[in-house]
């Protein structure tokens, strides 16, 4: 029989959660409406530097941005703010995942770039805090993950739509050990919840001039949850009737990505946060590795850029760091100015790095001293970026 006790202490804590995400979705229900950033001066800028191999890429982004913004810099329309304290060491020291005033100066800002942090994981020696990615996310909900990927030569441009505040992550630290032989983990989908990243996805697809939306999910599986994300499509899908949609499965769509023949079909794709997180990487690495790859964490409020992958901590050890790839974080930056209104230096760096990551390759990075370091490839985007024949340096390239 099983101990009584042990149910009852289950059933509080299953009981504790589900009345938090009752409250979550009553706050979803009233959002606000977006930053409008015309009509903001200055535009605050936070930097903030992140673990392992973060701050030696994050540096060579916030060159580009603070080349880029110069002017806007000088004429008082945009501010940068570097923002320390999101270290792995302080954040163990004060356990939190995002210490108090780091939250509070990040809010300061209206948007921030964030290297990556490192994300401590049972047993590697940090006490077991949440991952400062995923408090952020939260703390500031932001709920669109969006991250592409593109390959001009390959007609490639994918626009990810990741759910980024719920699915497995949304109580990831809030599992039960029931007993010592069961574990149990939740999974939350909520109406509201995707509603807002599907409309988002659909959107994008809109304002871009894209025909096709993609929905993926194991709702054959997963029923209850996948099943209400997939409802929530179809009635999204229904808002916009120019654009077609399609229903995949996770396993099937990350056979697809590697199907040459059929890859370059998909378009827009919108996804529940654990499927977008794998399947992201599958798509960055199809790009050249997760160190080309950004990402945009967009919210109505606020939103972080970031680089797609983690701090690498094996490079550090292995005294690599100055070997990684920047590319990720220039992406994110663009992202970034992209966001905050800035859409023609956004598509140059876009276009720079294209260049310098798959065309021209000048100078190429391989994470090894075999490669360019973080600088010396830096100093590359830097000179792509400001060369004024940029638009005419790759025949044929095609940037939406
Ligand atoms: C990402 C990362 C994060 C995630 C980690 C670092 C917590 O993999 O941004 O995709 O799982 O979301
Ligand atoms: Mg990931």
């Amino acid at each position: 029989m099983p101990d009584a006790n042990v149910i009852e202490t289950a059933k509080d804590h299953f009981g504790g959660l589900v009345e938090q995400q009752l409250e979550r979705v009553e706050r979803l229900k009233d959002a606000p409406s977006p930053v409008d950033y015309a009509g903001v001066s200055p535009i605050v800028i936070g930097m903030l530097g992140g673990d392992g191999i973060g701050p030696t890429i994050a540096y060579e982004s916030q060159r580009v941005l603070e080349q880029l913004l110069a002017g806007e810099v000088a004429k008082g329309k945009v501010e940068f703010r570097n923002i320390d304290g999101l270290t792995i060491e302080n954040r163990a020291a004060k356990l939190q995942s995002i210490p108090d005033d780091v939250l509070e100066e990040v809010k300061q800002c209206h948007v921030t770039l964030k290297g990556p942090t490192h994300t401590p994981e049972k047993g590697d020696g940090w006490p077991n805090i949440e991952s400062a990615n995923v408090s952020m996310r939260k703390a500031l909900d932001l709920f669109a993950n969006v991250r592409p990927v593109r390959i001009p030569a390959e007609n490639i441009d994918w626009t990810f739509f990741r759910e980024n505040t719920e699915d497995m992550y949304a109580l990831g630290s809030d599992g039960i050990n029931v007993t010592a032989d069961l574990a149990i983990d939740f999974r939350v989908i909520t109406t509201q919840g995707s509603r807002r990243i599907i409309n988002a996805a659909f959107a994008h697809a809109q304002k871009t001039g894209k025909e096709r939306v993609t929905i993926v999910t194991k709702a054959n599986i997963v029923k209850t949850t996948d099943g209400k994300f997939l409802d929530v499509a179809r009635e999204i899908a229904e808002q916009y009737p120019s654009i077609s949609w399609d229903a995949w499965y996770i396993d099937i769509m990350t056979a697809k990505l590697i199907d040459t023949a059929r890859r370059s079909e998909f378009q827009v794709l919108a996804l529940p946060n654990m499927y977008g997180d794998i399947l992201t990487d599958e798509a960055a690495q199809i790009q050249g590795g997760v160190g080309t790859a950004g990402s945009a964490n967009i919210g109505t409020a606020y939103a972080m850029f970031e680089a797609i992958h983690g701090s690498a901590p094996r490079m550090v050890i292995e005294g690599r760091a100055q070997y990684a790839d920047p590319s990720s974080m220039v992406r994110a930056g663009a992202m970034l100015l992209d966001h905050i209104g800035f859409a023609d230096l956004a598509q140059k760096v876009n276009m720079a790095l294209d260049v310098c990551g798959q065309y021209e390759r000048k100078a190429v990075t391989t994470g090894r001293d075999t490669g360019a370091t973080t600088a010396e490839f830096g100093d590359y985007i830097v000179a792509t970026v400001s060369d004024s024949n940029l638009k005419n340096t790759w025949e044929g390239y095609v940037y939406a």
